[in-house]
């Protein structure tokens, strides 16, 4: 596969929440993005979307590129055909749904000559059950961005059994080239790396609350206010190092069977969805969401995010 690693031509299919800010990430980079969706109203909502985040790194003092110039290498293209025409990376962010994603794999290899780049977006779909119908599936690997994923560096890269190296390779070099991070998943497995350390955490939360030992909001601050502040420079294991393995080792053996570990999502978690209460998107989750708490949320989220983004861009 000979990718044209200067400024390869990216198709990203589906441009949600992740697909629309991940093809700015590529046209930032010097790309031509083609963007597909089946919805055609979503691919005007990520314009609106990429507008804003190129206007949130450039007040954060990120801005790089021309912003004119990275719109104008973005094109929203209503048929998958005219999207994937003379890409060489295919980017799948669409809904996290294995049947959905397996089947437009088989229409984009019909369209796509066999050197193509094929990547998804998953959030923990194994790559061997995503590629399972795919005639070339050494072209295949998932590169599993964190939202927002221009705000994240961090990139995990899971390839099946039947991926390439020269696909890996490939896809290690586009993303340095983009400025991310890409970090190998060595061997698959459902979840990859943060979304398994991620659910493990959220579990816990819920079933603390569910039992009464704290609120909703009482989890959120112990969590963001002790713990939280530490994992952005030091991760769980350096963290047991720290402390001391011995004394890590004593709590493991106090704590683990006393800890959460049900294998069905918890009613703290079902019992909103029944209701529609899906979090902002509804007005109300675990959290009433009126827009000014969601609009101050996302800033506050944000602005620290971009802070540890400068931060580690002016080391490099
Ligand atoms: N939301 C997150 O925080 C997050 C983080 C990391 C990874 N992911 C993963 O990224 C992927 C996309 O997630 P999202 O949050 O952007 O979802 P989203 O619901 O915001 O967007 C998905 C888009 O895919 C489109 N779509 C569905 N089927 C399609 C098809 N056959 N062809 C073209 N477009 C199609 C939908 O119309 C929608 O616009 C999922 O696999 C998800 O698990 C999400």
């Amino acid at each position: 596969m000979e990718i044209d690693r200067k400024a390869p031509r990216v198709a990203v299919l589906g441009t949600g929440l992740m697909g629309s800010l991940i093809a700015m990430v590529y046209a930032r980079a010097g790309s031509e993005v083609a963007m597909y969706d089946i919805q055609e109203d979503r691919l005007r909502q990520a314009m609106a979307r990429v507008k804003g985040a190129l206007e949130q790194l450039r007040a954060g003092g990120l801005g790089g590129p021309d912003e004119r110039a990275v719109l104008a290498r973005m094109v929203a293209k209503t048929t998958l055909a005219v999207a994937v025409e003379g890409a060489d990376v295919v980017v799948e962010a669409v809904v996290e749904d294995v049947g959905a994603k397996v089947d437009l794999y088989e229409k984009v290899e019909a369209l796509c000559a066999p050197t193509v780049l094929i990547t998804s977006n998953t959030s923990g779909l194994q790559p061997s059950v995503l590629s399972q119908r795919m005639n070339h599936p050494e072209r295949f690997v998932v590169t599993h961005f964190w939202s927002p994923p221009h705000l994240i560096p961090l990139v995990e890269v899971v390839p099946s059994p039947k991926t390439s190296q020269s696909t890996l390779s490939n896809a290690f070099d586009l993303l340095k080239k983009i400025g991310h991070r890409p970090v190998l998943v060595r061997r698959e497995v459902a979840g990859f790396i943060g979304n398994r350390l991620q659910y493990a955490l959220l579990r816990e939360a819920l079933a603390l609350v569910q039992s009464g030992v704290a609120t909703v909001e009482e989890i959120d601050d112990v969590v963001t206010s002790s713990f939280g502040r530490r994992l952005a420079t030091v991760g769980p294991l350096m963290t047991a190092d720290l402390g001391g393995l011995h004394t890590f080792a004593a709590i493991s053996r106090q704590l683990f069977p006393e800890l959460a570990s049900g294998s069905e999502p918890l009613q703290l978690l079902v019992e909103p969805v029944e209701r529609n209460e899906l979090g902002p998107s509804t007005g109300k989750g675990l959290y009433t969401w009126p827009p000014e708490r969601l609009s101050a949320t996302v800033a506050e989220r944000d602005g620290l995010l971009l802070e540890l983004l400068r931060r580690e861009k002016s080391k490099q």
